[in-house]
């Protein structure tokens, strides 16, 4: 009996102290408790960032919660310059949404925005960015504000993004700029088709971002890769509609960064203006794209499968000059389906810098089934398997 009841003290004395650990390692900071709406009309922006500044400075590992519902944020900065903790996570089951009248944030680049910080986590959700006003301004020509990214990270490291949904939003869905360690896995986006400059993920000046198992739908580029991108990998991806996955375009102003050790594969294309493209202005620059490999992709009805442009961008503002920036070690391996003009494989490289080192193996597009064509300019590189349409190296 004495045992027994040894055991027992002991049990419920392990118990306390489980509870202790507990709590102290995960407060929970529920917005809606902070003083947030979850009916959507009453800007609801102090109550997240004030669970963010608790979050900020309580040890552990705290979860900002989000419960079920809709919450109108105006804009906001979460900023790690005054954090202390860096494993807070965004737990979020409702749905964050921007004002609708664009006008509301005119001047500001990003409605969400995170800046140095580290080790933020965020789990759900949904952003809807209430675009759709914006993207019909634009594209009746009007002079409209060029919108707001819905959520963007800059400055940071070991970010995780999993499971959010990203709709309508005015410009760019996820940016990811200068950053390093990003993990993005499940995400879903959709905007319009015709929507003006609704990037789903942009990544810049990155190193060791990976965004796997996501569907994108929108306008633009589904993926794009801007200056300074290394170590990227990207994999398991629905593009479609929208502009496909983008290296670029590059070399617009300066001298920038170059790209390198960049993977995508396993990637499904449809109706898509692009499948995987390189896309650099026709201006001098000292860029370059290096270790590439686009591979394991199905393309259907695409209308530039396989697409280096190194034309981009001029206009009587932009004489034409050759391009600057330098392609090498590019592979394409393992791509198939169909395109949905003649020319499914377009290789259109500077005059100045040819990109050597294309490596075509086992690529099979035809066009409403004829074969299609391939086009070279200032191209050199090497083919192993079946090449249809055969190279034009
Ligand atoms: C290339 O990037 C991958 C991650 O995408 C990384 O695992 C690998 O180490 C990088 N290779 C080099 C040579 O840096």
């Amino acid at each position: 009996m004495e045992i027994l009841a040894t055991i027992n003290l002991l049990l419920s004395f392990l118990f306390f102290i489980s509870i202790i650990h507990t709590s102290s390692s995960s407060a929970v900071y529920n917005v809606v408790q902070l003083g947030a709406k979850p009916e959507g009309t009453t800007d609801s922006a102090q109550p997240f960032l004030d669970a963010w500044n608790q979050a900020c400075r309580s040890s552990g590992s705290p979860v900002i919660y989000v419960p079920p519902g809709k919450y109108l944020l105006t804009y906001a900065e979460f900023s790690g310059n005054e954090c202390a903790n860096a494993d807070i996570t965004f737990q979020i089951e409702g749905t964050l949404i921007a004002p609708s009248d664009y006008y509301v944030n005119a001047n500001i680049e990003n409605w969400l925005k995170f800046d140095h910080v580290t080790g933020v986590s965020i789990l759900g959700g949904t952003l809807d960015g209430q675009g759709t006003d914006l993207w019909a301004c634009k594209s009746n020509g009007n002079n409209c504000p060029s919108g707001a990214t819905s959520l963007q990270f800059s400055n940071s490291k070991g970010i995780v993004i999993k499971g959010l949904t990203s709709i309508n939003s005015q410009m760019f869905n996820i940016k990811i700029d200068s950053c390093e360690n990003v993990n993005v896995q499940g995400v879903k986006i959709r905007s319009d088709g015709n929507s003006p400059n609704t990037d789903g993920i942009h990544v810049e000046s990155s190193t060791g971002v990976t965004i796997t198992g996501s569907t994108i739908s929108t306008g633009d580029d589904c993926i794009s890769i801007g200056p300074g991108t290394s170590n990227l990998w990207i994999e398991d991806i629905f593009c479609g509609p929208g502009h496909g996955i983008s290296i670029g375009s590059l070399g617009r102003d300066g001298n920038e960064a170059g790209v390198q050790n960049v993977t995508v594969q396993t990637v499904t294309f449809t109706g898509t203006e692009n499948g995987f493209r390189i896309k650099t202005w026709a201006k001098p620059n000292t860029g370059f794209v290096k270790g590439v490999h686009f591979q394991h992709a199905t393309m259907t009805n695409v209308q530039n499968p396989i697409i280096i442009d190194q034309q981009y961008g001029s206009d009587s503002a932009h004489p034409h000059q050759a391009s600057g920036i330098q392609i090498s070690d590019i592979t394409y391996k393992d791509i198939k389906g169909t395109s949905a003009t003649e020319v499914a494989v377009k290789f259109d490289c500077s005059q100045e810098k040819p990109c050597n080192g294309l490596i075509m193996e086992d690529v099979d597009l035809s066009c409403r089934n004829q074969p299609a064509e391939s086009s070279c300019s200032s191209a050199d590189g090497a083919t192993f398997g079946i090449i249809k349409p055969s190279s034009c190296f």
